[in-house]
């Protein structure tokens, strides 16, 4: 099955359920948002979950361009990303559990034919102020799914939002693709992150409201909103082992080798994965139209992250040239079909890439400038902290690794450990501040 017969059918398959389609929005937020990017499909219709009347009705569908950092650590695995296309249908205060199980049931078996015994299920446990959903897992029972393969789990893993620290939020059933191979070798459920499960579709009961207090406040209306990554069930539907083996990603990856032009290509799995990954999303994020160039902060921050992440594998790979336009055209050219603001700022993505590609390599000048200074005050077997690690990172985004490297060389003991939960602490605090 191909990625366009999969949103086809999607859209389809709702809108003859009485869903009108919405457009995808922009990447960047256009409200006043407290996370920088568009992060799921029901982050543009906040507003019409507490009351605001959609104008195209009740029941929405719709695919949307989103960008996740939170599981930039996983990438490189075969099913997280850091942007990625969300398929979601929403009632906005009319059905709730029943229709929407059952119309993802639906889909999944009737309209992408895949068996029911491959899937799995997790449901909503309770807590204090919301009861254990029997209620769902009595819908799930119904659709014949066997009752082994409903879990209940707690708030970490069955409850979705809300995005940012506050807004809608709400219970969640999450559907899982049993892939049938079983590396951690237990009798493991949807929670295990063997990889045995892939979370495919989560559909959230939108409930309550969480306020700045903290405290969770009861929604007047119910809300379903639900998401469904394009790239995980277009590898799922295709018996694929990962999304980097779909359409979405396999001319890029194979681009990449050839570039990269690596003696043992199959040692570089990851890093072949983490470009693709990255570059996807700079190409998304700088083609949106909003013109975000790679900065210092925010949007800008991010983009930069990326791209030079990617810049630091490609050296790592002892490739010297910029190779980053020609993976961009690559991705340009698979998604343009769909999201013609790729093509029309083809020029725009290639030239900040170019620009990032030059400014980087002046940072890495002035990093070994800097990290040379430090070790000229540093005897064999004296140690570089951790603070001095990491201000050369953040200062002139200097490689860490690299920094390990240059005092082993030198003798001189460099506090790795240290610094990655000085990064660690860091990240946390971008994470909120997101
Ligand atoms: N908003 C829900 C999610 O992102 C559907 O999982």
């Amino acid at each position: 099955m191909r990625a366009e017969e999969i949103r086809r059918l999607y859209v389809k398959f709702f809108e003859e359920r009485g869903h009108k389609e919405i457009a995808s929005a922009s990447l960047i937020p256009e409200n006043d948002s407290d996370v920088l990017f568009t992060t799921a499909g029901m982050h543009p219709l906040i507003p019409y979950f507490s009351g605001l009347e959609h104008p195209m009705g009740k029941r929405l569908v719709g695919i949307q361009k989103c960008v996740r950092t939170d599981d930039i650590d996983e990438v490189g695995d075969a099913f997280h990303h850091t942007y990625f296309e969300m398929l979601g249908n929403w009632s906005l205060g009319d059905y709730f559990k029943q229709e929407s199980i059952k119309m993802s049931f639906d889909f999944l078996t009737g309209v992408l034919g895949i068996p029911a015994e491959r899937l799995a299920v997790t449901v909503f446990g309770g807590n204090e102020q919301t009861p254990k959903d029997t209620e769902a897992y009595e819908i799930w029972k119904e659709t014949g799914i066997n009752e082994n393969r409903i879990y209940f789990y707690g708030m970490k893993e069955n409850w979705w939002g809300p995005v940012g620290e506050t807004g809608p939020c709400g219970p969640d059933t999450e559907i899982f693709y049993d892939t049938g191979a079983n590396p951690c070798g237990v009798n493991c459920g949807p929670a295990c992150e063997c990889g045995k499960f892939v979370e495919i579709w989560n559909n959230v009961f939108m409930q309550y409201n969480k306020l700045s207090d903290g405290s969770y406040a009861k929604l007047e209306e119910k809300y379903v909103d639900t998401g469904m990554s394009l790239e995980r069930i277009l590898a799922v539907s295709n018996n694929l082992e990962s999304n980097y083996e779909t359409e979405c990603f396999y001319p890029v990856m194979e681009k990449i080798k050839s570039l990269t032009k690596a003696a043992n290509p199959q040692n570089y799995t990851r890093e072949y994965r983490i470009i693709a990954d990255h570059m996807r999303a700079a190409a998304f994020i700088l083609g949106d139209g909003k013109k975000v160039t790679p900065s210092n902060k925010k949007h800008g921050y991010i983009l930069r992250r990326l791209i030079r992440r990617v810049i630091r594998i490609i050296r790592m790979m002892n490739v010297s040239e910029n190779i980053l336009p020609q993976i961009a055209e690559v991705i340009i050219s698979i998604n343009a079909p769909v999201y013609p603001e790729l093509a029309d700022n083809r020029e725009f993505i290639c030239d900040q890439l170019n620009k990032e590609f030059i400014q980087f390599g002046k940072t890495l000048t002035l990093g070994l400038k800097a990290a040379e200074k430090l070790f000229s005050h540093l005897a064999p077997g004296e140690k570089l902290d951790a603070d001095a690690i990491f201000r050369l990172f953040d200062t002139f985004g200097f490689p860490p690794e690299l920094t390990g490297e240059l005092a082993n060389e030198r003798g001189i003991a460099a506090d790795m450990a240290g610094f990655k939960k000085r990064l660690a602490d860091h990240q946390e605090k971008s994470r909120r501040a997101q």
